[in-house]
């Protein structure tokens, strides 16, 4: 059934009067006759799915901008979702970690920063390789020099130097599902369960010692335990966790809770703030932001009808949405301090929820309040997480996760920005 024909099945259909009209004596009969038939198809009309509303708007926005990738990103969309594990550092690690690999699970971030050590230590000796065929023993001593601290210093080296953040994926193409994770002799759970693609957000911050770190939009808070795990938030920096929903900011204090002792989780500050006020709070301050935003949660809208954003009554709430993820992004630039940086992410596969909103943001930055902001280059995060994530290769800014039957994550959009 096409989209226009679902509609018209609404009760704001119009109606037609029945019978002929016979002047003003008939006028109140017939219009009692009409509110009658509205009443009746407002209560007897079926009601258009929430979940079936949002794969007919998928199809029309994201075949265009998907293309041949849109049939199998959609699949991905419909099927089981793909789980990581994120290890609880405040647990008995090694017990866990043990169970995990037994299960033939791996830990993807160290994986990747393995693989970017080896490649970086190759093109360093092929680099030492060639500076030996030129003959010049001091000349080839420089180029070495030069060649290990340009590859220590490249993008894929930093970003992956969080290596206290430990996810554990089941291999491509292997949908296993973990078990739910178990408290130790001090009641604290070994791992979290969460989609892996969420933690790329969170990496892309880069988080190091003594950082003060804001979390901007951070419940029910699976993003503010993984920065927690770096363990350098804690010690020597400071990490703000904000929600503007009372309920949701309770499940973030219940998950601190569960995975995080207690002299630790008190040094994290939880407010409940509308995150576009931030700038009266705490403006310019922030050595990293995070605004994880509201957005379709597209894989959610295509698959339950309970809190769904494509629900008719949410309508207007759902078009504002670019909207308050601007004002919210733009709250989180003015909360970074010079030099500091911003990750906006969304877990949408929308070009007007990702793209449009970061370059919107850098336009108002630049000409409202005289701030320069730059995007950051992620792609090689794209090289680095190929394994274990499908990667859009077409996004004009920041990086894109692509639900895949084989590596069922996402979608998880993720941009950096650098305040100036
Ligand atoms: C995608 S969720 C965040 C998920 C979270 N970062 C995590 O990893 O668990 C978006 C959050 O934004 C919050 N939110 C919505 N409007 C907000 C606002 N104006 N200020 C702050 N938070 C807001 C919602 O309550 C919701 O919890």
């Amino acid at each position: 059934m096409e989209y226009a024909e679902l509609e018209g099945t609404h009760q704001n259909r119009p109606v037609q009067l029945p019978g002929q009209w016979k002047g003003p004596v008939d006028f109140w009969q017939h219009r009692i006759q009409y509110w009658i038939l509205l009443e009746k198809r407002a209560t007897t009309a079926p009601r258009i799915p929430s979940t079936r509303l949002a794969l007919h708007h998928f199809d029309t926005s994201y075949s265009l901008h998907l293309g041949e990738l849109w049939p199998s990103v959609r699949a991905g969309l419909l099927c089981e979702q793909k789980y990581g594990a994120l290890l609880n550092n405040f647990s008995a690690v090694d017990h866990v970690t043990q169970e995990l690999e037994l299960l033939n699970a791996t830990d993807f971030v160290s994986e990747a920063l393995q693989k970017a050590q080896q490649s970086q230590r190759g093109a360093a000796a092929r680099e030492a390789v060639r500076g030996s065929q030129e003959g010049c023993v001091q000349g080839r001593a420089v180029i070495q020099a030069e060649t290990i601290t340009q590859a220590e210093s490249s993008p894929p080296f930093r970003a992956s130097i969080i290596p206290k953040i430990k996810c554990y994926t089941f291999p491509r193409g292997d949908i296993t599902r973990f078990c739910p994770a178990r408290p130790d002799i001090l009641g604290l759970l070994g791992y979290y369960l969460m989609d892996a693609a969420s933690l790329l957000p969170v990496l892309a911050l880069d988080v190091q010692q003594d950082d003060l770190v804001l979390d901007l939009c951070a419940a029910p808070g699976g993003k503010t335990l993984a920065l927690l795990q770096t363990g350098l938030c804690v010690s020597g920096g400071h990490l703000a966790a904000n929600d503007v929903s009372i309920s949701r900011t309770k499940r973030l204090h219940q998950i601190l809770h569960k995975y995080v002792p207690r002299e630790i989780r008190e040094t994290v500050s939880v407010t409940s703030y509308d995150g576009r006020d931030w700038q009266d709070v705490d403006g310019g301050t922030f050595h990293k932001v995070l605004v994880d935003v509201p957005c379709t949660t597209d894989r959610h809208s295509a698959m339950e009808e309970e809190n769904n954003i494509f629900h008719k009554r949410r309508t207007k709430e759902r078009q504002m949405l670019p909207m308050l993820q601007l004002q919210l992004l733009m709250a989180g630039i003015l909360a970074a301090k010079p030099g500091g940086e911003v990750v906006y992410s969304t877990c949408s596969l929308s070009p007007l929820q990702n793209e449009c909103v970061v370059e919107r943001a850098v336009e108002i930055a630049e000409t409202q309040f005289n701030i320069s902001v730059h995007v950051e280059d992620l792609s090689h995060f794209r090289t680095l997480f190929q394994d274990t994530f499908s990667f859009f290769s077409g996004c004009r800014l920041g990086e894109l996760v692509l639900p895949h039957l084989t590596a069922n994550f996402g979608p998880m959009y993720f941009c950096k920005l650098r305040r100036m």
